[in-house]
């Protein structure tokens, strides 16, 4: 008994989570609806719903068609196998290539060596969200309960990858966003912009673990939400891992979040909060720990309380409190046209924050830092 305390607690990411998560049998308990090729995406509409064992092998989506699999029964399967395709359309659309909500009990998974391929390359223009075209976003995860998806790749997002809202219990395991190809110069017009890995709001119980992402913006973003992890991962390219932007939605609340055991490489920011000028809402119990900064660009540490301002230099404003956050054994490198740490707090809205064993490196100090609280620095 106490081994195995010890084992869990030193090879797994603990949380308070992990009870909760349900370990799903891949026995088959049923028999197996398989659909492939185009031919099997005309025959999964007749069938979807009824099935409870999904075999989707070397499926090809049509463009400018989401693979909508909501409601599914709970207790149902889903199984990618080989390559899904989710073809270009050339006049733009929003998406999303996939969505798979509104259920419970479900398990996703991706065999070994399955993609779920977004034709990503055909759209980046350097430009994401604000293109010509509308851009897809690929995986809605919307109003799943007691659901497990796992050891699923995705290859080439033509924008925003999960879209994680109104979940509850939710495990993501050993999940693959694969963008590196989207790494191109944003100043010539080119690469992947808006490709954020995992937003996450209004959800509660969600636990990302093992995931491995190269992107070019956020790898995870929490815009609500109450006790989420995020552990094991490694985030490269992108913009790190990160709070926010809070304020300003309908749900503004972000609430016991923790980051552990985790690699940031390459990437614009490491730890992140951002939070909306002139808004309010509440950060609380924000928890960085075990985290590995390499060669960061911008920020290795950033607190911004006045993010997307009406007015360019706008203050930073105290609607949206950050009240407990804690980082311990935060260490690594900042570029040197980047800056260690920057500290950007409203009045009387950073409180109870709690660093120990932070040592970001290699960047610039920054000049700016504003009402660093006790507990911090700059
Ligand atoms: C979040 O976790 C805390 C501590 O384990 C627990 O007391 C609380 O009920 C959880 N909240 C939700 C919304 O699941
Ligand atoms: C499950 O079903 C699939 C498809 O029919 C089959 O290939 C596989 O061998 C089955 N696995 C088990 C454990 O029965
Ligand atoms: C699955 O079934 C539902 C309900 O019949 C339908 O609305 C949906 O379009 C189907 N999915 C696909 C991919 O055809
Ligand atoms: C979840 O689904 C599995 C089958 O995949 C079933 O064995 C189990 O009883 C279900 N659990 C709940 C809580 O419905
Ligand atoms: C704060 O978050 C941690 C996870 O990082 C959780 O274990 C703890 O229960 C939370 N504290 C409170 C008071 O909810
Ligand atoms: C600090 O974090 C690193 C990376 O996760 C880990 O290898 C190391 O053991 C941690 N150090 C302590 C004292 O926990
Ligand atoms: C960080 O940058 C240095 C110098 O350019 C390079 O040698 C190293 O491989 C980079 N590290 C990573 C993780 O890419």
């Amino acid at each position: 008994m106490k081994l195995l305390t010890l084992l869990t607690t030193s090879f797994l990411c603990f949380s308070h989570a992990t009870a909760a998560i349900i370990s799903p049998p891949y026995a088959n308990t049923t028999i197996p609806c398989f659909f492939s090729g185009s031919t099997g995406f005309d025959r999964l509409s007749k069938r979807n719903s009824s099935c409870t064992n999904i075999i989707l092998s070397n499926l090809l989506v049509p463009a400018g068609v989401t693979l909508n699999l909501n409601n599914l029964k709970p207790g149902t399967t889903v199984t990618f196998k080989g390559k899904t395709t989710f073809p270009y359309l050339p006049t733009g659309w929003s998406g999303p290539l996939l969505s798979i909500s509104s259920s419970s009990n479900l398990t996703i998974r991706g065999l070994p060596g399955s993609s779920l391929y977004g034709s990503g390359e055909f759209y980046w223009d350097g430009l994401g969200q604000n293109g010509p075209i509308p851009k897809p976003k690929f995986f809605q995860v919307h109003k799943l309960v007691d659901s497990v998806i796992e050891g699923v790749k995705i290859v080439n997002n033509p924008m925003h990858v999960f879209s994680i809202n109104g979940c509850r219990n939710l495990m993501v395991r050993g999940v693959t966003v694969d963008n590196k190809a989207a790494d191109g110069d944003w100043n010539a017009g080119k690469g992947g912009r808006n490709t954020d890995a995992f937003d996450i709001g209004q959800s509660s119980e969600v636990r990302i673990e093992g995931a491995r992402v190269w992107n070019q913006d956020d790898c995870v973003a929490v815009n609500s939400g109450t006790n989420i992890t995020f552990c094991n991962g490694l985030c490269s390219g992108g913009h790190g891992l990160s709070i926010g932007s809070v304020g300003g939605r309908s749900d503004n609340t972000v609430r016991n979040v923790l980051f552990e055991n985790s690699v940031i490489a390459n990437s614009e920011n490491g730890a992140r909060i951002k939070t909306k000028h002139s808004t309010t809402g509440l950060v609380s119990n924000i928890t960085y720990r075990n985290i590995v900064l390499q060669n960061i660009t911008k920020y290795g540490i950033v607190v911004d309380q006045s993010y997307s301002p009406p007015t360019k230099n706008a203050p930073p404003t105290n609607g949206v409190p950050i009240t407990g956050f804690t980082l311990v054994n935060v260490t690594g490198n900042v570029l040197p046209t980047g800056t260690n740490i920057f500290v950007n707090c409203g009045d009387g809205s950073c409180k109870q924050w709690d660093w120990q064993g932070v040592e970001v490196k290699g960047g610039k100090k920054s000049s700016k830092c504003l009402r660093v609280p006790a507990g911090s620095w700059c």
